[in-house]
C-alpha cells in the first residue's frame, strides 16, 4: 500500500525503515521524505509507524 503518494513511499518502505532503527516521524521524514509535499499522508504515516513499532 502506498502511504505517501507525493514521494512514492509504501507501507513496506516504512516497515524497512523501522527495521533499520527509525522510531520517530521526524526521522522517517528525513529518511524517506514522507509528508514533505502536500502533507496529507502525515496521519496515515504516523499510524503505520506506530503499528510497525508495536510489532517490532
Ligand atoms: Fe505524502 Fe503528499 S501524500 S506529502
Amino acid at each position: 500500500m502506498i502511504v505517501c503518494v507525493c514521494n512514492n513511499v509504501s507501507e513496506r518502505k516504512i516497515r524497512q525503515a523501522v527495521d533499520s532503527g527509525i522510531t520517530r516521524m521526524s526521522e522517517l521524514r528525513d529518511e524517506l521524505e514522507v509528508g514533505t509535499c502536500c502533507g496529507k499522508c502525515h496521519s496515515c504515516a504516523k499510524r503505520v509507524l506506530r503499528e510497525c513499532l508495536a510489532e517490532a
